[in-house]
C-alpha cells in the first residue's frame, strides 16, 4: 500500500512524525513524504524535521510564501504531476493549513482516496482561513480521523457518512509523549534565566490578532501589564516579526515581554511544561497545554477544540485587554489542578490510524467509495 503523506507547515510536522514512525513498522506500507515548502526555513521547518526524527521528504514542492490563492494553487499545480507519477493508493493529509486542502483537492480529482487526520474540528468562524480549509478538506475526504467526539458530531451534522469517521485519538499527544525524555532534557528555561513555575509563555500568529497593528498593540499592552506580575516569554512567529517594535532576545523589562526567535519543538514543549500559564491563539497549543496540565488562556473568541475546555486546562477568553489581565491574574491566584488527558489522547493514535488504513485498504473500501463518487 503506497501512502503519500503531505505536509507543509509547522504544526503538520508534529502530526506526521508519529504517523510515519508507525507506517514504517509495517512491511505492507510504502510511506512517501511530500513537503510542500509552505514553511521553508530552518526555524519553521528543518529543525522540526530533525527534532521530530522525520525522514527527509521524498519530494519538496518548494512553494514558499504567498497569498492564500497563490499558495494553494501552487501546491495543486506542483503536486498533480507527482501524484500521476507515484500513483499512491492513498493520500494522507493532516490539520488545516493551505497545503492540507490543496493536496486533498488534487488527490480526489485524480480519483485517489484521501485520509484526513484531525478532521471535524469547527470554530464556526468562517473568517478564519483554517476553518475554510477544514470544511473543504472534510467534505472530500474518504476517511476521517477525529480527535474528539464533538468532531464526529460536526461531521455527521454536515452529512458525512458515519462509517467513514474514526475516533482515533490525537497524534499531537503521541508526539509529545514519545519525545518526553528529550524535551525534559532541554535546558531552555535555565538558559533563558527563568524560574520554573514563575513565568508565562505567549504565542500569537492568527491574522485576526496580528495583522491589524491597532489590535496587536492593544493585546501586547495587556500582556505587558501582566508582565509586571511575572515575566511573559514570547517566541515570535515570523508572521509577527516585522510588526514588532521590540527586538528579539532583548529582555524588554519595561515592557514585561521577553521576545525570543521561534523555538524548536523540544525547547518549546519544555518551556510550556514548566510555565505557570500559557497565553495563545494557536490551535495545537490548546491541546499541548491540556496534555501538560498547564493552564491555557486562548486569546480568541472561539475554539474548534472544545475538549480542551471540558477536559483540559483551556479557557477561551477573547482579546479584550482588561479580560486578558484579569484572567491572567486569576490563574496566578489559583492553585494548579491536576487534569486527566481527554479520551484516547494516550500516545496510541497513530497506531489506531495506521491499523484502520490497512484494514480499509485490504477490504477495498476506500477505493470503492472514491470510484463511486466519480461515476
Ligand atoms: C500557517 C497556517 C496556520 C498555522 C501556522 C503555523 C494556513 C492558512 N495557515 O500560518 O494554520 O497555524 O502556519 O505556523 O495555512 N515565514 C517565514 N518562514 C517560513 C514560513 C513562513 O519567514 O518558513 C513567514 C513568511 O513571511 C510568511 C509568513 O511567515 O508570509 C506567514 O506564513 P504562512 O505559511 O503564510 O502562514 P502562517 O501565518 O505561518
Amino acid at each position: 500500500m503506497i501512502i503519500l503523506n503531505v505536509v507543509g507547515a509547522r504544526p503538520n510536522f508534529v502530526k506526521i512524525s508519529p504517523l510515519l514512525r508507525e507506517m514504517r513498522r509495517h512491511a505492507a506500507i510504502v510511506p512517501l513524504l511530500v513537503h510542500t515548502g509552505q514553511h521553508y526555513d530552518d526555524a519553521m521547518s528543518d529543525r522540526f524535521f530533525a527534532q521530530l526524527e522525520i525522514p527527509a521528504p521524498d519530494y519538496n514542492l518548494g512553494v514558499g510564501s504567498g497569498s492564500h490563492a497563490v499558495q494553494t494553487a501552487e501546491v495543486m499545480r506542483r503536486l498533480e504531476p507527482l501524484l500521476i507519477e507515484a500513483r499512491p493508493d492513498l493520500v494522507l493529509v493532516v490539520g488545516d493549513v493551505n497545503s492540507t486542502v490543496a493536496a486533498a483537492i488534487t488527490a480526489v480529482k485524480l480519483g485517489i482516496p484521501v485520509a484526513h487526520v484531525e478532521a471535524g474540528l469547527r470554530s464556526f468562524d468562517r473568517s478564519m482561513p483554517e476553518e475554510i480549509n477544514r470544511v473543504l478538506t472534510d467534505a472530500i475526504s474518504d476517511l476521517l480521523f477525529v480527535t474528539e467526539e464533538t468532531a464526529r458530531e460536526n461531521l455527521l451534522r454536515e452529512g458525512v457518512a458515519g462509517d467513514t469517521i474514526h475516533f482515533a485519538g490525537n497524534v499531537m499527544a503521541d508526539a509529545l509523549l514519545a519525545s518526553r525524555p528529550r524535551w525534559q532534557a532541554s535546558r531552555i528555561v535555565e538558559q533563558t534565566g527563568l524560574v520554573p513555575g514563575r513565568y508565562a509563555v505567549l504565542t500569537l500568529h492568527r491574522p485576526a490578532n496580528v495583522d491589524d497593528p491597532a489590535v496587536l498593540d492593544e493585546v501586547l499592552a495587556a500582556l505587558q501589564e501582566l508582565g509586571r506580575h511575572l515575566p511573559v516569554v514570547f517566541p515570535v512567529h515570523p508572521r509577527v516579526r516585522p510588526r514588532l517594535s521590540i527586538p528579539e532576545a532583548a529582555p524588554g523589562a519595561d515592557r514585561g515581554l521577553l521576545c525570543l526567535p521561534p523555538l524548536g519543538y523540544l525547547d518549546f514543549i519544555a518551556l510550556m511544561s514548566r510555565a505557570r500559564l500559557v497565553l495563545t491563539d494557536s490551535g495545537g497549543i490548546q491541546e499541548e497545554t491540556t496534555m501538560l496540565g498547564v493552564p491555557c488562556l486562548t486569546l480568541r473568541d472561539t475554539t474548534e477544540r472544545p475538549v480542551t475546555v471540558s477536559h483540559g486546562t483551556n479557557r477561551v477568553i477573547g482579546t479584550r485587554p482588561r479580560t486578558i489581565v484579569d484572567e491572567g491574574l486569576r490563574i496566578l491566584d489559583e492553585s494548579p489542578r491536576a487534569v486527566a488527558p481527554p479520551p484516547l489522547w494516550d500516545g496510541c493514535a497513530a497506531h489506531r490510524i495506521v491499523r484502520t488504513l490497512l484494514d480499509e485498504h485490504l477490504a477495498g473500501r476506500t477505493r470503492a467509495r472514491t470510484q463511486r463518487a466519480h461515476v
